[in-house]
């Protein structure tokens, strides 16, 4: 029997009947993360692999649409460590793609030559420039070419670089407040994980893992200390007009946000869930206060300014607002609205949040509007392989305080992958999963059976439901991040971050990916060959 997998003409036959099908009533609002369909869900899994190649099923190809240090076109190069992907525009084959920049780690002694290791001096001045102007985010105008391959528009004037220099307002409760010692616009952004889609067309940038990078940078008392206040922050970008001021909006609060991932609510809401990665921290929602106005396009932007921050109470299947007035109890410990949302996580276990295993991407499901968490693990406990929650708001609204859930997959050796992090939805509903598996222990002891990181699909409906299928292998020592489709479904773009992450000796790589000399963190855009 073949092993291929047809979601469309074996086990959806009401597609096959209906190619045109019609969302539920509460599905994902049109325009959303993903709306369309894909003939990618058709494919031979691989298996899992070791090699330093990226390794996709039969009949597939990735070209390289952007590497680390590219020419931009405008003087501009293209930034390190490739995250999330955002593509804008209605056109399959040309359009804007979001790129954030995560960090630089490790992998310095290829960035500036500086190693991080016990004892280490700190950066120089020079090699801190270096490394602010290799985080934060790209934008990049992009189109595929007669051969097929994506390639950046040199000449457009929409490529443009986001960087730990550039200046960000602040919007919300905080701006301007003293818990930021009264900034109304910050330096720079950087830390840049996953992040989400509005409706209106503009990205959501994560701040994840600032708190390292403001330590790190802190170091050399020649250069300015930044205020850790400023970050932490989702970071709005509109990436079709090249001379915005991205905003950092504050009502969302301050964590380690993985992602952002918007819906609507019954009444026409904006909700945003985001993940905090780290051990034991929560998973949240805001609620906006005002309602989305299409005809307002763009400025419905300032629905991010006002709403309710809320956290999950997994016991309860409660979400608790952080809110001075509606969680009297927060009084114990602060006295303003800004204090608790620079504070959130504190705020959070102050207000019964249940602290998770490292709480990653969130998505909605694009046909039933339920929302899958990735927990990516918690070793400190014994939680390795991590799992994928499903959370069913009650009465199928995003606006609802209340929840159910259930473990929809389960990472370890029985599924086949384990550490799940960014999380995709094609229309059909098939979720595709990369993993995280930390560089330093890929391919050993519980990990053994994995090899390296990988892109997995799982349906989740269907006979096949919760079944994990591995479409692609990464490069030694590197993460898949950032899967998203063009509008078409047949170009699946992905990052390919850290490759050769371990590396002690520059001439001797662990990983020579993409182009045999040293790794070079890139984004692919995948299609059929
Ligand atoms: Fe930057 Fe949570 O991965
Ligand atoms: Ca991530
Ligand atoms: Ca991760």
């Amino acid at each position: 029997m073949t092993n291929w997998y047809d979601p469309y003409h074996q086990h959806y036959p009401q597609y096959r009947q209906n190619s045109h099908y019609v969302p539920q009533p509460q599905a994902q609002p049109e325009g959303f993360r993903q709306p369309y369909g894909t003939s990618f869900a058709q494919f031979r899994p691989i298996r899992p692999s070791t090699q330093d190649n990226l390794i996709l099923p039969r009949g597939f190809k990735y070209d390289i649409v952007a590497t680390w240090g590219e020419d931009m076109g405008n003087g501009e190069k293209f930034g390190f460590n490739n995250d999330f992907n955002c593509y804008f525009g209605k056109n399959p084959n040309e359009g804007l793609l979001w790129v954030n920049h995560e960090y630089i780690g490790n992998l310095g002694i290829f960035v500036t030559g500086y190693k991080e290791e016990e004892g280490a001096p700190p950066r120089t001045a020079e090699q801190i420039a270096v490394e602010k102007y290799n985080v934060g985010g790209s934008v990049i105008h992009i189109r595929k070419d007669q051969g097929g391959n994506w390639r950046i528009v040199k000449a457009s004037t929409y490529n443009r670089r986001i960087t730990a220099n550039t200046p960000i307002n602040l919007t919300g409760p905080v701006k301007g407040h003293a818990e930021v010692g009264g900034a109304s616009q910050v330096t720079g952004t950087f830390g840049n994980c996953s992040g989400g889609k509005t409706l209106w067309n503009t990205a959501m940038s994560g701040e994840e893992n600032y708190e390292g990078i403001v330590k790190d940078w802190s170091e050399n008392p020649e250069v300015p200390g930044l205020n850790v206040t400023h970050y932490g922050w989702i970071v709005e970008i509109d990436p079709a007009d090249p001379h915005s001021t991205p905003k950092k909006h504050t009502a969302l609060g301050r964590f380690s946000h993985e992602n952002a991932a918007m819906t609507l609510g019954k009444t026409g809401k904006v909700v945003v869930y985001s993940g905090d990665d780290a051990n034991d921290q929560c998973v949240y929602k805001f609620v906006s206060d005002g309602v989305y106005k299409p005809e307002l396009g763009k400025q419905n932007s300032s629905l991010l300014e006002k709403g309710t921050l809320y956290v999950a109470d997994m016991g309860a299947t409660k979400w608790v607002p952080l809110d001075l007035e509606k969680t009297p109890k927060l009084k114990e410990k602060f006295k303003s609205q800004a204090e608790v949302l620079v504070n959130t996580r504190d705020a959070a276990k102050l207000a019964g949040g249940t602290p998770l295993d490292r709480p990653e991407d969130l998505e909605v499901h694009p046909r039933d509007g339920s929302v899958f968490i990735a927990l990516t693990n918690n070793t400190k406990h014994g939680n390795y392989y991590g799992q994928i929650w499903r959370l069913f708001e009650d009465g199928n609204d995003a606006e609802s305080t209340g929840f159910s859930y259930e473990v929809f997959a389960v990472g370890g050796p029985q599924s086949g992958f384990a550490s799940p992090d960014n999380l995709m939805f094609d229309q059909v509903g098939n979720l595709w999963v990369t993993t995280d598996i930390s560089s330093d222990k890929l391919s050993q002891g519980a990990y053994k059976s994995f090899g390296n990181n990988g892109l997995f699909m799982i349906p989740t409906e269907g006979p096949n439901k919760g079944i994990a299928m591995q479409f692609a292998s990464a490069p030694v020592q590197a993460e898949l991040t950032g899967p998203w489709l063009a509008p078409d479904g047949e170009t699946l773009f992905l990052s390919v971050q850290h490759p050769g992450e371990e590396t002690e000796d520059v001439n001797n790589p662990t990983s020579r990916w993409p182009y045999g000399d040293i790794p070079r963190p890139s984004v692919v855009a995948i299609s059929r060959q």
